[in-house]
């Protein structure tokens, strides 16, 4: 049995994103795994990172999140509601976060947990090592995340060619900022497009092909990027020379 947090984002409990959640839930525990829920819009999640959730200098240096073995602890110095999420982080084997896109991201209210939860010795610093582990280790290592999202405009337009841009160039920055930089597997993002126009087939299809998903949460390969310490980069910041000669961009990630 393992333990699925399900991040996700919607203020309409008949919204396809709704509809989604339950059927992603249904299926994990049909699959004997336990199951724990972000709604954010019903939890009235505070989105805005503030002076509170910035820790002093002093702070700062007394914060540490993970312990030898791994566990995860918080000093006391952070927001009730963030070390609660914290918790709950922590707690997961696994993370989906399920979304509607609203302008090429995620809603503002996850982008805003992202923001307050992903604290200093948590997801960045980790260690205290400054940038010593990140993307392939780092304080979220071990655990794996992937992306859920629903699309007003059709596949088309976020296709190799399509005029919005691909997918998953446009969720790169989650992706690999977000997931893979604090160390977590990241599997291929599952899209719904064209849900502006979707019909009550489209939507039981949309349910089916998550719940598919979520037989293989804990199987299928994860997006190849590449790690910091692998080699690929070798002072820590840019490709080495020999690495995928003259890929530039977002495609160089890729191994
Ligand atoms: C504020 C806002 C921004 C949106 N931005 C996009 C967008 O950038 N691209 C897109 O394809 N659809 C966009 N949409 C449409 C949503 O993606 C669509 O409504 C959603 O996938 C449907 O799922 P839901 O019923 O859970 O809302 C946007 C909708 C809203 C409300």
């Amino acid at each position: 049995m393992k333990t699925v947090l399900l991040v996700h984002a919607h203020p309409d409990p008949h919204s396809l994103t709704a509809q989604m959640v339950r059927a992603a839930r249904a299926e994990l525990r049909a699959q004997g795994h336990e199951v724990i829920q972000s709604d954010l819009y019903a939890m009235g999640w505070n989105a805005v990172y503030d002076e509170h959730d910035f820790p002093d200098r002093q702070d700062r240096e007394r914060l540490s999140f993970v312990d030898e073995s791994g566990h995860a602890f918080s000093t006391g110095t952070q927001p009730d509601d963030v070390r609660a999420e914290q918790a709950k982080l922590m707690a997961a084997d696994a993370v989906v976060f399920q979304f509607p896109l609203w302008w090429f991201g995620m809603p503002a209210i996850m982008k805003g947990w992202i923001e307050r939860v992903y604290a200093f010795g948590l997801a960045y610093g980790y260690q205290g090592a400054g940038n010593r582990h990140r993307y392939g280790e780092g304080g979220l290592a071990g655990k794996r995340a992937l992306l859920s999202v629903t699309t007003g405009g059709p596949a088309a337009d976020y296709g190799p060619r399509g005029i919005n841009g691909q997918l998953d160039e446009l969720l790169f920055p989650i992706t690999h900022g977000v997931l893979f930089y604090p160390g977590m597997d990241v599997l291929p993002t599952y899209a719904v497009h064209g849900t502006s126009r979707i019909d009550a087939e489209g939507v039981e299809r949309a349910k089916a092909g998550l719940a598919a998903r979520m037989r293989t949460l804990f199987t299928d390969a994860p997006i190849p990027y590449r790690t910091q310490n692998g080699g690929d980069f070798p002072d820590r910041h840019v490709l080495a020379d020999d690495v995928a000669p003259g890929v530039t961009g977002l495609r160089a990630h890729l191994r």
